[in-house]
């Protein structure tokens, strides 16, 4: 095993620029493909170019073969990926990242050979140990809010002061701002931008609206 293989600088570099676009990243569970275009025209029409698209339904991978279509300039990270297998699917169908919830060893090994970058979860400082000695330096938080939010990012910041985080999990428009503030938080991401009875509704201009008040409020 190749502990202490450093990522190329590049892949720190990729994930930057693609975090430097979008300080709040909707995370989405596409439940109907249909839904996927529009939803992700909604976002992107109110100034979001960054989406995170999980795996935890039957169509995420045809819904995220649609966006990128549709929407080639958009940013997708291919979210909830648990495996190896999963992160295979998800280069195919054309991330521009893949974002865990957690960590095993054999994601942090298959993510350094990867031409994909991977935003690891880690929620304890010896998670983060673990993805340090493999080269990564940016990391999805989360569950934020349940793992000690603002206060665990600043604790995390004394050991590790390079590390650079995506805090989600129970963050929304009240607390975004507290996460924000923080030098080693890069953006923050969340169902928050995409409430289910809009969704459910199929409510785009509402979904537009939202997404243009958080653009305003967050984007630089
Ligand atoms: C995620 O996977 O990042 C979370 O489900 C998003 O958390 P939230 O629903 O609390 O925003």
């Amino acid at each position: 095993m190749t502990i202490d293989k450093q990522l190329p600088s590049t892949r720190t570099t990729e994930l930057d620029s693609i975090c430097l676009k979008a300080e709040v990243i909707p995370v989405l569970a596409i439940q109907r493909v249909e839904d996927a275009v529009p939803l992700a025209k909604a976002l992107v029409e109110g100034g979001i170019m960054v989406l995170e698209i999980t795996l935890r339904t039957d169509c995420a991978l045809e819904a995220i073969r649609r966006i990128k279509e549709a929407l080639p300039h958009v940013s997708i990270g291919v979210g909830t990926v648990l495996t190896p297998a999963q992160y295979r699917l998800a280069e195919q169908v054309g991330a521009d990242f893949v974002v865990t919830p957690g960590t095993t060893e054999a994601l942090y090994r298959y993510g350094v050979e990867s031409p994909v970058p991977m935003l690891p979860g880690v929620a304890t400082v010896s998670e983060l140990m673990v993805g340090w000695q493999y080269g990564y330096r940016r990391f999805k938080f989360f569950p934020a809010e349940a793992s000690g939010g603002v206060k665990a990012l600043k604790a995390f910041a004394g050991p590790i002061a390079e590390a650079r985080f995506c805090p989600t999990g129970g963050i929304n428009l009240d607390n975004a701002d507290d996460y924000l503030a923080l030098n080693n938080v890069m953006c923050v991401g969340g169902s928050w931008l995409t409430p289910k009875s809009l969704v459910d509704a199929g409510d785009w201009n509402a979904i537009r609206r939202l997404a243009r008040e958080v653009a305003d409020r967050f984007h630089h």
